[in-house]
């Protein structure tokens, strides 16, 4: 990095904990090829490749215009609370009250609150891997210890529950859940769910539920963790409004925990971003209480590609995929290539013009694997399957 003055930069050690999401870094580098002249096929990036559906713009631009524009309550309006509460009561099937649920501006804070709030120096926090990039990096931040459990490909990248349990000990913490998963699109069956809140049994372990992708589920139906008797209260369940309605540049999400800890987060708000902004949170009303069918059309849409997509990669010599149940990615194991994850998903880009994720971003069990979003539309990901196919016509 350049220097910005003469002055030495004296950063904090805990700077040097911290990760990255490797999407804005690959994103950075395809711009940058584009920019030489290049035809780049985007499949790095995680977000819908819709716009936002009008009725929640609409009501964005009418809550500006009736001077939604000032500060709000840090942990969100009651009748937004109101209406998340009363969405996630219906679709996990527990009681939820408002006073539960805290609104942030994204789903990321409430990894990042959640890891402030619970972990202390040494403790342990288990994790998927592959998994959601930052998650490890908020773990190591805070001087916990990352304990990964490995999601296996041929066990359809699901938890091992016997695996689970021989990691927990008397200094775990919190145990982090995805699912959908990303980046292998696995799902957690009832049955998972089932087995790991009875590896946990009564121990004072906290859940954090990652479930953003809940109504991104192509076969079967979504489970929550905190549907299970008993757990409950020591779930944080984060989802949010970012990929269920296109709207990741609003920046607006949530988590539903047990109150007295909702109160201990609403501090952190207070001490970082002050509120989620007014007129976004008017809109996430209109967002859960209006019109759901643009999340039907987005996940058929979603599906049609997946299908299309995974059926292409496995007909290209050295690639093999399973299929995704959920999210919007696709994550070929690409060992039969001879490659590895990170230098065949940078000569894709350089030489195919076609932008993927190395799995090995998500984590060491990763490697092996690539990832690609399937957010963009059928023409495209059909021409980034010939590049791909191309390339390895010319390489392998
Ligand atoms: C698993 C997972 N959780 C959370 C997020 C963050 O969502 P948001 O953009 O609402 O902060 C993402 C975004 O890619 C994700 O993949």
């Amino acid at each position: 990095m350049p220097k910005a003055t003469q002055h030495e930069l004296r950063l904090a050690g805990r700077m040097s904990r911290l990760g990255n999401e490797s999407a804005f870094e690959v994103l950075q580098r395809a711009r940058a090829l584009e920019g030489q002249g290049k035809h780049i096929i985007h499949l790095e990036i995680g977000e819908p490749d819709f716009e936002t559906p009008q009725n929640i713009v609409q009501a964005g631009i009418e809550a500006l215009q009736k001077g939604w524009t000032h500060y709000g309550p840090a942990v969100g309006y009651p009748e937004l609370r109101q209406t998340i509460a009363h969405e996630v009561a219906r679709t996990r099937r527990v009681p939820v009250s408002a006073n539960e649920v805290v609104v942030v501006p994204g789903g990321k804070p409430i990894m990042f609150y959640t890891l402030l709030a619970l972990a202390d120096v040494g403790d342990e926090v288990i994790y998927p891997n592959p998994g959601f990039p930052i998650y490890e990096s908020m773990i190591r931040y805070v001087n916990a210890r990352p304990v990964p459990v490995p999601l296996r490909e041929e066990k359809d990248f699901s938890f091992d529950v016997n695996e689970l349990a021989s990691l927990i000990n008397h200094k775990t913490k919190l145990i982090i859940l995805n699912s959908p998963q990303n980046p292998t699109g696995g799902v957690l069956t009832k049955q998972d769910i089932h087995d790991i809140a009875d590896v946990i049994g009564d121990r004072n372990i906290m859940v954090l539920s990652d479930e953003i992708y809940s109504r991104l589920v192509f076969e079967g139906e979504h489970h929550s963790i905190m549907s299970e008797p008993d757990l409950k209260d020591r779930t944080i369940m984060l989802d949010g409004f970012s990929k269920t309605y296109a709207m990741t540049g609003w920046r607006m999400g949530y988590g539903v925990m047990r109150s007295d800890l909702a109160e201990h987060i609403s501090l952190l708000i207070t001490n970082s971003t002050s509120c989620t902004s007014s007129f976004t949170q008017i809109a996430g009303i209109e967002a859960l209480r209006g019109d759901q069918s643009s999340v039907d059309k987005m996940r058929s849409e979603f599906k049609r590609r997946r299908d299309a997509f995974v059926a292409g990669l496995n007909q290209i010599k050295g690639f093999s995929c399973r299929m995704p149940h959920g999210a919007f990615y696709a994550f070929p194991n690409i060992t039969a290539t001879g490659w590895k994850s990170k230098p065949l998903a940078d000569v894709l880009l350089d030489q195919a013009g076609v932008a993927s994720l190395s799995g090995a971003s998500f984590g060491e069990y990763g490697e092996g694997y690539l990832r690609f979003s399937v957010a963009n539309s059928m023409e495209n990901l059909m021409q980034a399957l010939e590049r791909i196919e191309q390339w390895t016509k010319t390489n392998l």
